[in-house]
Protein backbone atom coordinates (compact mmCIF):
# COMPACT_ATOMS: atom_id res chain seq x y z
CA UNK A 1 0.00 0.00 0.00
CA UNK A 2 1.43 3.33 -0.68
CA UNK A 3 0.33 7.32 0.20
CA UNK A 4 0.32 8.50 -4.24
CA UNK A 5 -3.27 10.02 -3.01
CA UNK A 6 -2.61 14.06 -2.01
CA UNK A 7 -5.62 13.34 -0.06
CA UNK A 8 -4.75 9.86 2.22
CA UNK A 9 -2.52 9.82 5.32
CA UNK A 10 -1.65 6.81 5.79
CA UNK A 11 0.38 5.30 8.91
CA UNK A 12 2.20 2.55 10.63
CA UNK A 13 -0.38 2.26 13.55
CA UNK A 14 0.50 0.97 16.78
CA UNK A 15 -2.83 -0.41 17.98
CA UNK A 16 -2.11 -1.73 21.39
CA UNK A 17 0.88 -1.92 23.65
CA UNK A 18 2.50 -5.13 22.50
CA UNK A 19 1.30 -4.80 19.48
CA UNK A 20 2.62 -5.36 15.56
CA UNK A 21 2.27 -2.64 13.57
CA UNK A 22 -0.71 -2.00 11.12
CA UNK A 23 -1.02 0.19 8.08
CA UNK A 24 -4.30 2.16 8.16
CA UNK A 25 -5.70 5.03 6.76
CA UNK A 26 -5.54 8.64 9.12
CA UNK A 27 -7.40 11.67 8.89
CA UNK A 28 -4.83 14.21 7.49
CA UNK A 29 -3.71 16.63 10.58
CA UNK A 30 -3.81 19.58 11.24
CA UNK A 31 -1.28 22.52 12.82
CA UNK A 32 -1.80 24.41 15.87
CA UNK A 33 -0.75 27.67 15.91
CA UNK A 34 3.67 27.27 16.21
CA UNK A 35 3.20 23.94 14.66
CA UNK A 36 3.30 22.86 10.94
CA UNK A 37 2.62 19.67 8.41
CA UNK A 38 5.03 18.10 6.96
CA UNK A 39 4.45 15.31 4.16
CA UNK A 40 6.71 12.93 4.54
CA UNK A 41 9.16 11.42 2.20
CA UNK A 42 11.62 9.56 4.23
CA UNK A 43 11.49 8.29 8.35
CA UNK A 44 14.11 6.86 10.42
CA UNK A 45 14.19 4.58 13.06
CA UNK A 46 14.99 5.40 16.27
CA UNK A 47 15.77 2.51 19.13
CA UNK A 48 13.22 4.03 21.34
CA UNK A 49 10.70 2.74 18.72
CA UNK A 50 11.21 -0.81 19.05
CA UNK A 51 11.56 -0.13 23.05
CA UNK A 52 8.34 1.91 23.59
CA UNK A 53 6.18 -0.98 21.53
CA UNK A 54 7.68 -4.10 23.33
CA UNK A 55 7.88 -2.47 26.79
CA UNK A 56 5.22 0.29 26.81
CA UNK A 57 6.25 3.51 28.46
CA UNK A 58 5.68 7.29 27.16
CA UNK A 59 2.61 6.50 25.43
CA UNK A 60 -0.94 6.20 27.48
CA UNK A 61 -3.15 6.92 24.28
CA UNK A 62 -3.68 3.63 22.00
CA UNK A 63 -4.30 3.86 18.84
CA UNK A 64 -0.36 5.91 18.28
CA UNK A 65 1.76 6.79 15.97
CA UNK A 66 5.37 6.21 17.10
CA UNK A 67 8.43 7.93 15.65
CA UNK A 68 10.48 10.84 16.12
CA UNK A 69 12.68 11.68 12.73
CA UNK A 70 10.50 12.57 9.62
CA UNK A 71 11.66 14.47 6.74
CA UNK A 72 9.54 15.64 3.54
CA UNK A 73 7.91 19.39 2.48
CA UNK A 74 5.89 21.35 4.28
CA UNK A 75 2.22 21.49 3.23
CA UNK A 76 0.48 23.46 6.21
CA UNK A 77 1.73 25.94 8.34
CA UNK A 78 0.13 27.07 11.73
CA UNK A 79 -1.48 30.79 12.41
CA UNK A 80 2.08 32.08 14.35
CA UNK A 81 4.37 30.00 12.43
CA UNK A 82 6.89 32.46 10.61
CA UNK A 83 10.09 30.58 9.96
CA UNK A 84 8.63 28.21 7.50
CA UNK A 85 6.35 28.09 4.68
CA UNK A 86 4.11 25.54 2.47
CA UNK A 87 6.79 23.67 0.33
CA UNK A 88 9.88 24.07 2.52
CA UNK A 89 12.37 20.76 2.83
CA UNK A 90 12.33 20.19 6.28
CA UNK A 91 13.27 17.66 8.98
CA UNK A 92 12.09 17.45 12.49
CA UNK A 93 12.05 15.69 15.63
CA UNK A 94 8.34 14.65 16.54
CA UNK A 95 6.27 15.45 19.82
CA UNK A 96 4.72 11.79 19.86
CA UNK A 97 6.96 10.56 23.23
CA UNK A 98 6.25 13.84 24.89
CA UNK A 99 3.01 14.81 24.01
CA UNK A 100 1.31 11.46 23.63
CA UNK A 101 -0.19 13.05 20.52
CA UNK A 102 -0.39 10.49 17.70
CA UNK A 103 -0.60 13.52 14.99
CA UNK A 104 3.05 14.06 15.99
CA UNK A 105 4.26 10.14 15.57
CA UNK A 106 6.82 10.68 12.06
CA UNK A 107 5.54 7.15 10.89
CA UNK A 108 3.07 8.06 8.91
CA UNK A 109 2.35 9.93 5.48
CA UNK A 110 1.60 13.87 7.01
CA UNK A 111 2.61 14.65 10.46
CA UNK A 112 2.22 17.49 12.71
CA UNK A 113 5.90 19.10 13.62
CA UNK A 114 6.40 22.13 16.47
CA UNK A 115 8.26 24.61 14.71
CA UNK A 116 10.50 25.21 17.37
CA UNK A 117 11.60 21.72 16.74
CA UNK A 118 11.80 22.08 12.93
CA UNK A 119 14.97 22.47 10.35
CA UNK A 120 14.83 23.20 7.19
CA UNK A 121 17.44 21.43 4.89
CA UNK A 122 19.70 22.65 2.02
CA UNK A 123 19.11 21.41 -1.66
CA UNK A 124 21.81 19.43 -1.77
CA UNK A 125 20.66 16.54 1.30
CA UNK A 126 18.19 14.02 -0.05
CA UNK A 127 15.24 13.29 2.18
CA UNK A 128 16.72 10.35 3.16
CA UNK A 129 19.64 12.03 4.18
CA UNK A 130 17.62 14.81 6.54
CA UNK A 131 15.72 11.97 7.86
CA UNK A 132 18.93 10.67 10.00
CA UNK A 133 19.50 12.76 12.78
CA UNK A 134 16.67 14.80 14.76
CA UNK A 135 16.32 12.35 17.78
CA UNK A 136 20.53 12.23 17.49
CA UNK A 137 20.97 15.86 17.72
CA UNK A 138 18.24 16.92 19.82
CA UNK A 139 19.99 13.86 22.13
CA UNK A 140 23.29 15.44 21.84
CA UNK A 141 22.39 19.37 22.49
CA UNK A 142 20.43 18.40 25.84
CA UNK A 143 23.81 16.71 26.64
CA UNK A 144 26.53 18.89 25.69
CA UNK A 145 24.58 22.46 26.45
CA UNK A 146 22.27 21.55 29.41
CA UNK A 147 23.78 18.42 30.80
CA UNK A 148 27.38 19.13 30.39
CA UNK A 149 26.80 23.09 30.39
CA UNK A 150 28.89 24.21 26.92
CA UNK A 151 28.38 27.71 26.90
CA UNK A 152 26.21 28.29 23.32
CA UNK A 153 28.48 29.27 20.59
CA UNK A 154 28.30 32.71 19.94
CA UNK A 155 30.71 33.32 16.61
CA UNK A 156 31.07 31.15 13.50
CA UNK A 157 35.15 29.63 14.83
CA UNK A 158 34.97 26.86 17.29
CA UNK A 159 36.65 28.41 20.82
CA UNK A 160 39.24 25.85 21.80
CA UNK A 161 37.56 23.99 25.16
CA UNK A 162 39.98 23.67 27.90
CA UNK A 163 38.72 19.76 28.68
CA UNK A 164 39.03 16.81 26.36
CA UNK A 165 35.77 15.61 25.58
CA UNK A 166 35.12 11.48 25.97
CA UNK A 167 32.27 10.25 23.59
CA UNK A 168 31.69 6.69 24.05
CA UNK A 169 30.12 4.55 21.83
CA UNK A 170 30.62 6.61 18.85
CA UNK A 171 29.22 4.73 15.93
CA UNK A 172 25.72 5.10 17.39
CA UNK A 173 22.97 7.52 15.95
CA UNK A 174 23.98 9.67 19.00
CA UNK A 175 27.31 9.29 19.23
CA UNK A 176 27.90 10.32 15.47
CA UNK A 177 25.69 13.57 15.89
CA UNK A 178 27.74 14.37 19.31
CA UNK A 179 30.94 13.89 17.72
CA UNK A 180 30.41 16.35 15.08
CA UNK A 181 28.83 19.07 17.11
CA UNK A 182 31.58 19.05 20.10
CA UNK A 183 34.29 19.23 17.10
CA UNK A 184 32.05 22.54 15.90
CA UNK A 185 31.92 23.40 19.88
CA UNK A 186 35.96 23.19 19.75
CA UNK A 187 36.38 19.83 21.76
CA UNK A 188 39.54 17.66 21.06
CA UNK A 189 36.98 14.79 21.23
CA UNK A 190 38.29 11.19 22.17
CA UNK A 191 36.26 8.49 21.10
CA UNK A 192 35.36 4.84 21.16
CA UNK A 193 33.51 2.64 18.47
CA UNK A 194 34.36 -0.50 16.81
CA UNK A 195 37.36 -0.11 14.03
CA UNK A 196 35.76 -0.37 10.98
CA UNK A 197 34.24 3.01 11.99
CA UNK A 198 37.38 4.77 13.18
CA UNK A 199 38.16 6.74 10.08
CA UNK A 200 34.33 7.58 9.46
CA UNK A 201 34.54 9.13 13.20
CA UNK A 202 37.60 11.04 12.53
CA UNK A 203 36.49 12.52 9.47
CA UNK A 204 33.75 13.85 10.87
CA UNK A 205 35.68 15.80 14.16
CA UNK A 206 36.91 12.94 16.80
CA UNK A 207 41.14 13.61 17.34
CA UNK A 208 41.18 10.25 18.61
CA UNK A 209 39.44 6.81 18.44
CA UNK A 210 40.10 3.84 20.31
CA UNK A 211 37.96 0.26 20.64
CA UNK A 212 36.20 -0.19 23.19
CA UNK A 213 36.90 -3.90 23.23
CA UNK A 214 40.25 -2.87 23.64
CA UNK A 215 41.05 -4.71 27.46
CA UNK A 216 43.32 -1.49 27.82
CA UNK A 217 40.59 1.14 26.36
CA UNK A 218 40.70 2.89 30.05
CA UNK A 219 44.22 3.47 29.80
CA UNK A 220 44.57 4.04 26.11
CA UNK A 221 42.42 7.01 26.24
CA UNK A 222 43.65 8.75 29.06
CA UNK A 223 47.02 8.61 28.45
CA UNK A 224 46.26 10.12 24.89
CA UNK A 225 44.33 13.02 26.69
CA UNK A 226 47.33 13.59 28.71
CA UNK A 227 50.21 13.35 25.71
CA UNK A 228 47.24 16.03 23.72
CA UNK A 229 47.60 18.00 26.94
CA UNK A 230 43.47 18.28 27.24
CA UNK A 231 42.53 15.89 30.27
CA UNK A 232 39.16 14.62 29.92
CA UNK A 233 36.73 16.14 32.49
CA UNK A 234 33.48 15.83 29.89
CA UNK A 235 31.90 12.95 28.74
CA UNK A 236 29.05 11.91 26.87
CA UNK A 237 28.31 8.06 26.95
CA UNK A 238 25.94 7.81 23.88
CA UNK A 239 25.39 3.77 24.54
CA UNK A 240 25.52 3.76 28.59
CA UNK A 241 27.90 1.68 29.16
CA UNK A 242 29.01 3.44 31.91
CA UNK A 243 31.45 1.84 34.02
CA UNK A 244 34.59 2.35 31.96
CA UNK A 245 33.76 5.90 30.68
CA UNK A 246 33.10 7.18 34.54
CA UNK A 247 36.73 5.54 35.07
CA UNK A 248 38.24 7.50 32.50
CA UNK A 249 36.53 10.82 33.85
CA UNK A 250 38.08 10.25 37.22
CA UNK A 251 41.72 9.10 35.97
CA UNK A 252 41.67 11.65 33.83
CA UNK A 253 39.90 15.03 34.53
CA UNK A 254 40.03 14.69 38.37
CA UNK A 255 37.17 13.75 40.52
CA UNK A 256 35.47 16.92 39.56
CA UNK A 257 33.99 16.15 36.06
CA UNK A 258 30.92 15.71 34.57
CA UNK A 259 29.65 12.51 32.62
CA UNK A 260 26.54 12.34 30.91
CA UNK A 261 24.48 9.28 29.42
CA UNK A 262 21.80 8.10 27.30
CA UNK A 263 20.29 5.52 29.17
CA UNK A 264 19.81 5.22 33.51
CA UNK A 265 23.46 4.43 35.00
CA UNK A 266 23.26 1.01 35.96
CA UNK A 267 22.59 1.42 40.10
CA UNK A 268 24.27 -2.00 40.67
CA UNK A 269 27.27 -0.07 39.96
CA UNK A 270 28.65 2.30 42.30
CA UNK A 271 28.93 5.34 41.01
CA UNK A 272 32.59 7.37 41.78
CA UNK A 273 32.71 9.82 44.72
CA UNK A 274 32.47 13.50 43.29
CA UNK A 275 32.01 13.14 39.10
CA UNK A 276 28.53 14.00 37.98
CA UNK A 277 26.78 12.00 36.38
CA UNK A 278 23.39 12.72 34.81
CA UNK A 279 21.40 11.46 31.98
CA UNK A 280 20.53 13.55 28.55
CA UNK A 281 16.71 13.49 27.30
CA UNK A 282 15.85 14.36 23.62
CA UNK A 283 12.76 15.50 24.95
CA UNK A 284 14.09 18.29 26.76
CA UNK A 285 14.58 20.02 23.81
CA UNK A 286 10.92 20.57 23.25
CA UNK A 287 10.24 21.29 27.10
CA UNK A 288 12.38 22.55 29.87
CA UNK A 289 15.21 23.21 27.13
CA UNK A 290 12.62 24.49 24.68
CA UNK A 291 14.35 28.11 24.16
CA UNK A 292 17.77 26.06 23.35
CA UNK A 293 15.97 23.59 21.42
CA UNK A 294 14.35 26.43 19.03
CA UNK A 295 18.22 27.91 19.04
CA UNK A 296 19.00 25.13 17.72
CA UNK A 297 16.69 23.53 15.50
CA UNK A 298 15.43 26.78 13.84
CA UNK A 299 19.26 28.47 13.65
CA UNK A 300 22.18 26.40 14.70
CA UNK A 301 21.42 23.27 12.59
CA UNK A 302 19.78 24.78 9.71
CA UNK A 303 23.17 26.95 9.24
CA UNK A 304 25.61 24.04 10.04
CA UNK A 305 23.69 21.33 7.21
CA UNK A 306 23.69 24.58 4.91
CA UNK A 307 27.56 24.62 5.77
CA UNK A 308 28.43 21.23 6.12
CA UNK A 309 29.82 21.52 9.23
CA UNK A 310 27.32 18.64 10.13
CA UNK A 311 26.69 16.15 7.60
CA UNK A 312 24.23 13.35 7.46
CA UNK A 313 25.72 10.07 9.43
CA UNK A 314 25.66 7.34 10.22
CA UNK A 315 25.50 5.57 6.93
CA UNK A 316 21.80 5.24 6.06
CA UNK A 317 20.31 1.33 5.55
CA UNK A 318 17.11 1.80 3.74
CA UNK A 319 14.63 -0.65 4.13
CA UNK A 320 12.58 -1.25 1.11
CA UNK A 321 8.40 -1.14 1.31
CA UNK A 322 7.32 2.11 2.36
CA UNK A 323 5.53 1.94 5.28
CA UNK A 324 4.35 -1.45 5.74
CA UNK A 325 8.16 -2.25 6.35
CA UNK A 326 7.93 0.06 9.47
CA UNK A 327 7.62 -3.22 11.80
CA UNK A 328 10.54 -4.57 9.37
CA UNK A 329 12.53 -1.66 10.56
CA UNK A 330 12.12 -1.22 14.28
CA UNK A 331 13.05 -5.02 13.95
CA UNK A 332 16.07 -4.23 12.24
CA UNK A 333 17.17 -1.47 14.83
CA UNK A 334 15.90 -4.26 17.78
CA UNK A 335 18.31 -7.01 16.38
CA UNK A 336 21.32 -4.58 16.37
CA UNK A 337 22.75 -2.27 13.77
CA UNK A 338 26.72 -0.87 13.42
CA UNK A 339 26.99 2.64 12.08
CA UNK A 340 23.88 3.27 10.25
CA UNK A 341 20.53 4.70 10.95
CA UNK A 342 17.56 2.41 9.27
CA UNK A 343 15.48 4.83 6.90
CA UNK A 344 12.36 3.83 4.77
CA UNK A 345 11.23 6.14 1.92
CA UNK A 346 7.51 7.25 2.20
CA UNK A 347 6.53 6.93 -2.11
N1 LIG B 1 18.00 9.73 26.46
C1 LIG B 1 17.50 9.97 25.25
O1 LIG B 1 16.75 10.91 25.03
C2 LIG B 1 17.91 9.08 24.11
C3 LIG B 1 17.69 9.52 22.80
C4 LIG B 1 18.12 8.71 21.75
C5 LIG B 1 18.68 7.47 22.02
N2 LIG B 1 18.80 7.06 23.32
C6 LIG B 1 19.39 5.75 23.62
O2 LIG B 1 20.76 5.87 23.28
C7 LIG B 1 21.25 4.63 22.80
C8 LIG B 1 21.89 4.87 21.44
O3 LIG B 1 20.89 5.22 20.50
P1 LIG B 1 21.26 5.26 18.95
O4 LIG B 1 20.06 5.54 18.18
O5 LIG B 1 22.43 6.13 18.78
O6 LIG B 1 21.68 3.73 18.77
P2 LIG B 1 22.30 2.93 17.57
O7 LIG B 1 22.76 3.85 16.49
O8 LIG B 1 21.35 1.85 17.21
O9 LIG B 1 23.56 2.27 18.29
C9 LIG B 1 24.26 1.25 17.65
C10 LIG B 1 25.74 1.47 17.91
O10 LIG B 1 26.02 1.28 19.30
C11 LIG B 1 27.39 0.98 19.41
N3 LIG B 1 27.63 0.24 20.66
C12 LIG B 1 26.91 -0.79 21.15
N4 LIG B 1 27.46 -1.20 22.33
C13 LIG B 1 28.53 -0.42 22.55
C14 LIG B 1 29.50 -0.35 23.59
N5 LIG B 1 29.47 -1.18 24.65
N6 LIG B 1 30.45 0.59 23.52
C15 LIG B 1 30.51 1.45 22.46
N7 LIG B 1 29.62 1.43 21.45
C16 LIG B 1 28.66 0.49 21.48
C17 LIG B 1 27.71 0.13 18.20
O11 LIG B 1 29.00 0.54 17.84
P3 LIG B 1 29.97 -0.29 16.87
O12 LIG B 1 29.26 -0.39 15.56
O13 LIG B 1 31.20 0.57 16.85
O14 LIG B 1 30.21 -1.63 17.52
C18 LIG B 1 26.62 0.50 17.17
O15 LIG B 1 27.13 1.13 16.02
C19 LIG B 1 20.03 3.68 22.76
O16 LIG B 1 20.01 2.92 23.94
C20 LIG B 1 18.86 4.64 22.75
O17 LIG B 1 17.67 4.07 23.26
C21 LIG B 1 18.45 7.84 24.36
Amino acid sequence: MTSTNPTQNLAAVLESPGARLKVLPRPIPKPGPNELVVRNHAIATNPVDWKIQDYSFAIKTYPTVLGSDGCGVVTEVGSSVTKFKKGDRVTGFGAVIYNDNADHGSWQTYTVLKDIATTKIPDFMSFEEGSVFPMAMATSAVALFTILSVPLPTGSAPTAQKSGLLIWGAASSVGISAVQLARNLGFKVFATASPAHHQTIKSLGAFEVFDYRDANVVEKIVAAAKAAGTPISLGFDAVTEGKQSAEILVSSGGKRGKLCLALEWDEKEPRPDGLEITQTGALRAGTDQAEMGKWFFNEYLEKALQDKSIVAAPEIEIVEGGLASAQKAFDKVKAGVSGKKVVVKVE
